[in-house]
């Protein structure tokens, strides 16, 4: 059976009619076009799949698209402003935090999702933050290095996460 969901995404009102079995990964891809979002495991393992909800980064193949209706999502496509890049993914570009690019989207959101209520996180906290996120290329050192610089981008810079 449909339900409707009415949510804001990337700052735009949409209602949908969604079965209530769908997911808010599929939701994202299929139903809006956003493909920024990836899928990996399908089962909460890897983290490719983060977007945030109401700016807490959340696994969107463990959630329902009806369970967040008038709710608040963000994707990777949401962040950067006017061709600007957020700090998070200058971060990424200049410290080479992406290397297939794969679990890139994940990790950007999770580390959104941290500088927003941690803007200089240690690097324990970041470590922490991005726990639930795989990355089978990089060997995360680079991407650690990358959420550091994007945490003194917006103390030097300005930029949003
Ligand atoms: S696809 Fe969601 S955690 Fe892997
Ligand atoms: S850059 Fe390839 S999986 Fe992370």
């Amino acid at each position: 059976m449909a339900t409707l969901v009415e949510l804001t995404l990337n700052g735009r009102k949409r209602v949908d009619a969604v079965p209530g079995n769908r997911l808010l990964l599929d939701y994202l891809r299929e139903s809006a076009g956003l493909t920024g979002t990836k899928t990996g495991c399908d089962g909460g393992e890897c983290g490719a799949c983060t977007v945030l909800v109401d700016g807490k980064p959340t696994l969107s193949c463990l959630t329902l698209a009806a369970g967040v209706s008038g709710k608040h999502i963000e994707t990777i496509e949401g962040l950067g402003a006017g061709g600007t890049l957020s700090a998070v993914q200058r971060g990424f570009h200049e410290k080479l935090g992406s290397q297939c690019g794969y679990c890139t989207p994940g990790f950007i959101m999770a580390s959104a999702g941290l500088l927003r209520t941690r803007p200089k996180p240690s690097e324990a906290e970041i470590r922490a933050a991005l726990g639930s996120n795989i990355c089978r290329c990089t060997g995360y050192v680079k991407i650690i290095e990358a959420v550091q610089f994007a945490s003194e981008l917006i103390t030097s810079e300005g930029l949003a996460p």
